[in-house]
């Protein structure tokens, strides 16, 4: 079921399937956008709320009009920018767009995933493929075909095989409000490189009465182990001395002296030398390592609270919730 035949991936989504769909950023769950039929097996598999809207893949910014009818000024610029590329934006939905991919809400998430296969399909088929990460819901976010295959087994009839994600971390999302350019998630383009571009953003949250979109739930990408996260991991560890501890640390910084000083079952460094690209493309598939090793606790460190260090800690965040 794991494949690199495009045009199998082709035929299951005329036939109203869904597959698993490389891109950049994670895997996706992905079918035709324009299909109630295909979308619905998405929120039924995926085992989503239908309250949580979906993305729109696009392979062109020229298709760009067919699924969203206004395109901010701001938009247009970050499109051009960084397109193909992890940033979705949320625009006002063409009626085409089923109000199912929207939950009702009359904005679309629109993206042009950078991979040359998801790319290549895109540019076969006629319709946009709606996509969420192929994950079930609340659980950890998959960066390789197998994580998918893992998490769907026979229920998925294909995961198109496009490597191990080179981001390894979800989209950024931008909207745009009254003149002002809102994040409503962090992702794999940090908030500094979005301002750079069309100047100062906002933070979706409850303080300035922004609601974070409806998917951003607390407790999110979560691995079924108790996970903590600390920016003290010295004093964690010896905190839970008597468990069998997995760490999943940001820079192999303090690796010496921790393992030292105590019983590790397992130790993942996201990026031995503190790089926080790195560290976002490794976070998910270490994540999936420590949840398969039966241990009592997982103690993440904090990243740095710069650039996609903020990104990481949002994930780690939602993880450590119980
Ligand atoms: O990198 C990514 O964005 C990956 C790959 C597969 O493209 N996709 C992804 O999808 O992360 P998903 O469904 O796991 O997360 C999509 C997020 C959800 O939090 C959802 O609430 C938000 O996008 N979203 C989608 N449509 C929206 C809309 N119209 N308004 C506000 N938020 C929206
Ligand atoms: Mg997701």
């Amino acid at each position: 079921m794991i494949t690199t035949d495009i045009l199998l991936a082709k035929q299951t989504l005329l036939n109203d399937d869904i597959i698993g769909l490389p891109t950049e950023t994670v895997y996706g769950l992905a079918g035709n956008a324009f299909s109630v039929t295909a979308v619905k097996k998405i929120f039924e598999l995926k085992k989503r709320p239908l309250f949580n809207p979906l993305i729109v893949h696009i392979g062109s910014l020229s298709y760009l009009p067919k699924v969203a009818t206004i395109v901010p000024i701001n938009a247009l610029k970050l499109a051009e920018a960084f397109w193909p590329g992890p940033l979705t934006l949320l625009m006002k939905k063409q009626n085409r767009v089923p109000s199912i991919i929207t939950a009702g809400m009359d904005t679309v998430a629109v993206r042009m995933p950078n991979h040359s296969i998801a790319l290549s399909l895109l540019q076969q088929i006629d319709f946009p493929l709606a996509a969420p990460s192929a994950n079930p819901f609340g659980s950890i976010s998959p960066t390789a075909a197998i994580h998918v295959a893992d998490y769907f087994k026979d229920y998925l009839k294909i995961v198109l095989d496009g490597g191990e994600c080179k981001n390894g971390i979800e989209s950024t999302i931008i909207g745009f409000e009254n003149n002002q350019t809102i994040v409503f998630r962090l992702g794999a383009i940090s908030i500094e490189e979005i301002e750079n571009c069309v100047g100062k953003t906002i933070l979706a949250n409850k303080e300035n009465n922004k609601p974070a979109t409806p998917g951003m739930l607390l407790k999110h990408y979560s691995p079924r182990t108790i996970t903590i996260l600390t920016t003290d991991v010295i004093n964690t560890v010896e905190k839970h001395k008597n468990y069998r501890i997995g760490l999943l640390l940001f820079s192999s910084a303090n690796e010496v002296e921790i393992k030292s000083a105590n019983k590790i079952a397992h130790c993942e460094v996201l990026s031995a030398t503190g790089n926080l690209t790195e560290a976002a493309k490794n976070l998910y598939a270490a994540m999936h390592r420590l949840d398969k090793l039966g241990l009592d606790i997982i103690i993440a460190e904090q990243a740095p609270e710069i650039g996609l260090g903020k990104s990481i800690n949002d994930r780690l965040n939602r993880a450590s919730q119980n």
